[in-house]
């Protein structure tokens, strides 16, 4: 195992798993609330976590500060919404500042972006990816069940305005839900001189379908795309499981996630941390630490968390494993909890 760094050891320490794999890449939920209750996503009813059970904005801040300091180069921070969780701009504004981190990066629905895009680039954000699942303002509602797309999309010019230019749409796409919308979303796309990735639906948590019933497969729609857009195989990756796909003569990279049909697992670079503290090494595993006790009771004390987090890379999961026959959740927390 790698031992703890102290100031005397000039190399940068690095977290390193079983496997060889360098966790240089960090994905932060700061809350497990949400505006929206994407039928994907959440259940009818959800019940949130009570405050006091959530990292504060200032443990989060101390987390990611470690985190830096232990070699991690780009920070995803994720929710649930991130942007609903007051003062959410002041966390962003402290990481901005890291010294050591090149990459500070968001995911979120766009409701509150219209409001927030200009502070959040103001704060050293560098790219944002919005989910998106349809253009239709009824069907938005169906599948967000509380969501506006007319906020959204005023969302998305706010943060182009704001001068972010690697602007990406995440659209997970469901049989019988959206996916007659593949080309107009991408075509929206296009026209907006943005990119768009499409994520497979993942058995994260209980919802009302089974997953089998909704799920389109991204070979079925990468095929698709071919007969209607002349695309070429891009090289361009984001340290991400993305395969990206050049539309020629536009702007605009075709992205797909496919956590069933590719397994990504070799190469991750990656790990979670929830918006209660718990380290999860692995998306569709549950191997975790719970880090909240360190942080509460070493309040100025970072030496056990550093210690913690060096000892989790020895429990990185190989890999993930997600059947859609089991009728089951592969895993039983929301992809709201631990973070997208
Ligand atoms: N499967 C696939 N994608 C999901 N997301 C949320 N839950 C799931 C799921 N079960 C997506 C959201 C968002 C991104 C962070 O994750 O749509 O775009
Ligand atoms: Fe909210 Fe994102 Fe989950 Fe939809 S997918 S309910 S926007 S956290």
């Amino acid at each position: 195992m790698t031992k703890v760094p102290n100031s005397a050891n000039k190399k940068p320490p690095q977290l390193l798993d079983q496997f060889g794999r360098h966790v240089d890449y960090i994905r932060l939920s700061i809350t497990d609330r949400c505006d929206f209750r994407c039928v994907y996503c959440m259940g009818d009813e959800m019940t949130f976590l009570p405050r006091d059970e959530v990292l504060s904005l200032e443990e989060c801040a101390r987390l990611v500060k470690v985190f830096v300091r232990l070699g991690v180069t780009k920070v995803r921070i994720t929710g649930g919404e991130p942007l609903v969780r007051k003062n959410s701009l002041r966390l962003f504004e402290e990481i901005g500042k890291l010294k050591n981190l090149k990459e500070l990066v968001l995911t979120t629905n766009g409701s509150q972006l219209e409001n927030q895009a200009q502070g959040l680039k103001n704060a050293g954000v560098k790219r944002i990816n919005i989910s998106l699942d349809s253009l239709d303002a009824a069907r938005f509602k169906t599948i967000t069940r509380t969501g506006e797309l007319d906020k959204v999309l005023r969302g998305i010019q706010a943060a182009k305005l704001a001068g972010f230019d690697n602007i990406k749409l995440n659209t997970v796409l469901m049989r019988d839900f959206n996916d007659d919308e593949t080309v107009s979303l991408v075509d929206f796309a296009i026209q907006q001189a943005i990119d768009i990735s499409f994520i497979e639906e993942m058995p994260l948590g209980d919802v009302s379908h089974t997953r089998e019933s909704t799920f389109v497969s991204n070979a079925d729609t990468l095929n698709l795309l071919k007969s209607k857009y002349p695309l070429t195989a891009s090289t361009v990756t984001t340290g991400g499981p993305a395969r990206y796909w050049r539309v020629a003569d536009t702007q605009t990279k075709i992205g797909f996630i496919s956590p069933h049909s590719h397994n990504f697992c070799e190469s991750c670079n990656r790990v979670r941390i929830s918006c209660k503290g718990e380290l999860y090494l692995c998306l569709g595993q549950e191997d975790k630490v719970d880090l909240m006790p360190l942080l509460r009771t070493h309040p100025h004390d970072d030496q056990p968390l550093i210690q913690a987090i060096m000892d989790s890379m020895a429990i990185k999961p190989k890999g993930h494993d997600f059947d859609l026959r089991r009728t089951e959740p592969a895993v039983i927390r929301f992809m709201s909890h631990t973070g997208g």
